[in-house]
Formats: structure tokens, sequence, C-alpha cells
């Protein structure tokens, strides 16, 4: 099979596409035929070597998470899926998925049906970042009706999904993003937005019930400032939460990790399912570019999702 194939940490130009092994099965894993594989700036810091969970990993190494497919073969434990069946997941986050190829070895525990609506593009582009914006908001955040939340990079690819899963929970939902993505942010149902290049969040926002923040190190204080007495802070990028409760101890704050759960993706089924949950994919490209998904991903300015087909 084809694979993108890293061969040693640093930049985007070590990777080559190569012929490698098509994986074998454990009793319960399935193997996946990839019908388009994600991206995510997880990817760019496993690549680097700057990742906590790099030291997983030795080279040659096949990176990526996140995709979508048809099941070839289920494993002699696995009852859940079969031959023919169109998934999707994030397959053995944080450690090698090796979802960069065009066959994956899948534990059955990490994915869920496809929904029918999407394709398998917008179905590759989703696991990571919603599962991320789905724990964020419901596990850690406890939103509940009626509660207001600000998402920090509303436009992104965690913060484009967040916004949506609050609406559908019942929240008033405030977006952060530059100017030029108001209306992507507006579309996807936020009540308020604020362009972080022109007005100050702090100036603009005052208690808030949660702020989730997928911007990072640079956003935190601000999110920590304009929430209520109790308020909860919500992080999934680096950021000091001991200088944060430093100035506000009146908080809850916590950064989290995303967890693979293919319970989670049938529950976030059904939100798709109803039409409350839309997969934004700005791009499509063929496997061999992935250099340049990397490069774009790495500026920080991408809205949505990118994915790649190897076909
Ligand atoms: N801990 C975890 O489990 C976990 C899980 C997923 C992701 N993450 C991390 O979370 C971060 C976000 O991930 P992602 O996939 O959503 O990234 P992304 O898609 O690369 O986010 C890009 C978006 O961020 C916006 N943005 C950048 N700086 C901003 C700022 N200061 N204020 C508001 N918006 C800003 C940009 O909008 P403009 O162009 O308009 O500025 C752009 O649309 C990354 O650091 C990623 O590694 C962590």
């Amino acid at each position: 099979m084809k694979a993108v194939v890293l061969s040693d940490w640093g930049g985007a130009e070590n990777f080559t596409v190569q012929d490698i092994p098509t994986p074998a099965i454990k009793p319960d894993e399935v193997l996946v035929k990839v019908k388009a594989f994600g991206v995510n700036p997880a990817d760019f810091k496993t690549r680097s070597g700057a990742a906590p969970y790099s030291k997983d990993y030795s080279h040659p190494i096949v990176l990526g998470w996140d995709m979508a497919g048809e099941v070839v073969e289920a494993g002699t434990d696995v009852t859940t899926f079969k031959p023919g069946d169109a998934v999707y997941g994030m397959v053995n986050f944080p450690k090698p998925g090796q979802a960069y190829a065009e066959y994956v070895a899948a534990p059955a525990a990490h994915l869920a049906l496809k929904p029918a609506t999407l394709s398998f593009e917008e179905a590759a582009a989703a696991p990571l970042a919603v599962l991320t914006a789905w724990q964020a908001l419901t596990e850690h955040g406890q939103l509940k009706a009626g509660e207001n939340v600000l998402i920090q990079a509303a436009s992104g690819g965690v913060g484009h999904l967040g916004v949506q899963l609050a609406k559908a929970l019942g929240a008033y939902v405030i977006g952060t993003a530059s100017g030029k993505n108001e209306a992507f942010v507006r579309s996807l149902g936020a009540d308020a937005f604020i362009d972080y290049t022109q007005t100050s969040v702090e100036e603009s926002v005052s208690d808030i019930d949660l702020v989730f923040d997928t911007a990072g190190a640079d956003t935190i204080m601000a999110s920590a400032k304009v929430l209520k007495p109790n308020g909860r802070l919500i992080s999934i990028a680096y950021g000091a939460m001991d200088k944060v409760l430093a100035v506000r101890p009146d908080i809850r704050a916590e950064r989290i990790l995303v967890h693979t759960s293919g319970d989670d993706l049938r529950t976030i089924n059904e939100f798709i399912d109803a039409d409350k949950l839309k997969i934004s994919v700005s791009e499509v490209l063929p496997a061999s570019q992935i250099a340049d998904a990397h490069q774009k991903l790495e500026s920080r300015r991408t809205t949505g999702k990118i994915v790649l087909t190897f076909s």
C-alpha cells in the first residue's frame, strides 16, 4: 500500500510517499481502506518532535489519527463492524495511529459508522476536532442550556465545531477570529462575534459562564478575565494555567487532552443526523501534497479543516 512516511523529526520536507506493507490486524481491530485522512496541529507538533508524545515514536514513521473509509476485514473479536461498513474515527491517539496510509489497522472501539450525509472527506476531517469540542464543552465544561459561552478561535478546526455544538446544546455563543472570518463564524450559528484584531476580548464581554479557548497561550489570560465568578475555562492549547489561577483564583481552569471514543462519535452522529452539525472542509489535497497541508496548518490561518486522499 501507499503511505506518507516521515524519515526524521523536523520540517515537512521529511515526508515522502512510499510503498510499505499493509498492516495486519489484531483480534479487536478492523482493517480500513482509507478514502480520506485528516490533519491536525497535533500532527505538525508530533512531526517536529515537539509534542510530549513524540517520544512514543521512532523513525521511519507514518503519522495521522483521523481517517474515514471502508472496512475490508474485521478481527475475530469484533462484533460492531463488518466488511463493507463505512466508518470514521481518531485511531490510537496520541500513540501512533498511522492514518496517512491507504489502509489502517484501527481498534473497533475507536470508530463509528460514518453518517450517510457526510462525504468521506468531511468524515475524515472531523474526529479529533469534533471529539475535542464535544469533550471540552460537555465532559469538562459541563455546559448547560441558557449559559453563555465564549469560543476563542471560532473559525478553526476545533472552534467551528465547538460553535455549532454549543448552539445545539442551547447556549448563547460568542466567537472570536479575525474579521475575514466573521461571516463564516456567524454562519455556524454564533450569536455574537469579536474581531480580535480590532477589539480586545476583555473590552467586549464579561460575566461569561464558560470559555472554550482553542487559540492558545496569547489568549488564555483574557479568557480567564472575562469569566464570571465560578466560571469555567477549558483550554486545549498550551498556556500558563498557574499564572491564570493566580489572577483568577475564583474560576475553574483546566487544560484537557482529547481521548478517542467511538461512543462519543456515535453521540455526535446524532447532531449530524439532525442537521445541527456540519463539517467545514476548506481544502482536499492529494496525499503527495502533505507538506503543503502541514505548512498551511502551521500558519494558524486556515478555516475549518484540510483533508487528503490517495485517489
Ligand atoms: N489538547 C487537545 O486535546 C487538543 C485537541 C485539538 C487541538 N488542540 C490544539 O488546539 C489548537 C487549535 O486547534 P485547531 O485544529 O482548531 O487549529 P486551527 O484550525 O489551526 O486554528 C486556526 C484558526 O485559529 C484562528 N486564530 C488564530 N489565532 C487566533 C486568536 N488569537 N484569536 C482568535 N482566533 C485565532 C484563526 O483565525 P484567524 O485567521 O481569523 O486569526 C484560524 O481560523 C492547536 O494548538 C491544537 O494543537 C489541542
